[in-house]
């Protein structure tokens, strides 16, 4: 296979261009079979340790991506509330707001996958946790890159950190058991323009060393 007619420099343009984008709308201009055909393409060529392939996904929208975020709302409000009215205030304007995107991609990692990989590759087994993580992070920046540069906006999310919305998410897409939620990408059309600034960045003199 020869490298596709695409330079380096081309492709680290199109991988910049990602922002995380909030406010977005209840529509999309990239039809739902378009961004499940993104999906099911980064499935079938992103990496993962020892080609094991942990990494599950599934696509929510329309009604059910209403009822996603219900769920994830009604789940979080009374532990929110616990952390007190002004946490519950910010963070159900802001779950709010991803409730009126489009949809959502949801990122599952299969832990029966992961400990399957620990018996297969027992000096290795320590590692698949994080592998695991890994995997899903890559098919996360490829699917969040494509979509951006389909002309969608969107934005990652962990609502993971609240476990009972972990499980009550699981209950209603009906995965089973051994998934582990690992991040959803929320998308919609964008509100306003897209932003190509990238936020500020530390400066490569402490982050990139050079050894020769
Ligand atoms: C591992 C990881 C976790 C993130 N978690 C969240 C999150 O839970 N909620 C959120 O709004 N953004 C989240 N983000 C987005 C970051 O805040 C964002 O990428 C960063 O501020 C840089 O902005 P950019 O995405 O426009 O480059 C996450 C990003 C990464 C890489």
């Amino acid at each position: 296979m020869s490298a596709p007619k695409l330079s380096a420099n081309e492709f680290l343009a199109a991988a910049k261009y990602r922002r995380t984008v909030y406010g977005l709308k209840g529509t999309s201009k990239v039809p739902d079979s378009r961004v499940q055909e993104i999906v099911e393409e980064v499935l079938g060529f992103a990496p993962s340790s020892y080609n094991t392939q942990p990494v599950r996904v599934t696509l929510v929208t329309g009604e059910k991506h209403t009822q996603f975020w219900d769920i994830v709302i009604k789940t979080a409000e009374p532990i929110l509330k616990g952390a007190g009215e002004a946490v519950w205030d910010k963070m159900s304007g802001i779950m709010q707001s991803h409730k009126a995107s489009y949809g959502s991609v949801v990122f599952w990692e299969d832990t029966s996958v992961t400990e399957a990989a620990k018996k297969t590759h027992v000096s290795y087994a320590h590692m698949f946790e994080s592998f695991g993580e890994h995997a899903t992070g890559m098919n996360q920046i490829l699917v969040w890159t494509a979509l951006e540069l389909e002309g969608l906006g969107a934005n990652l999310q962990h609502m993971n950190g609240i476990p009972p919305v972990e499980e009550a998410l699981k209950k209603f897409l009906a995965v089973p058991a051994s998934y582990r939620l690992r991040a959803h990408l929320n998308y919609g059309d964008e509100p306003a323009a897209h932003s190509e600034t990238v936020p500020a960045k530390l400066p490569t003199s402490e982050t990139f060393k050079y050894v020769n």
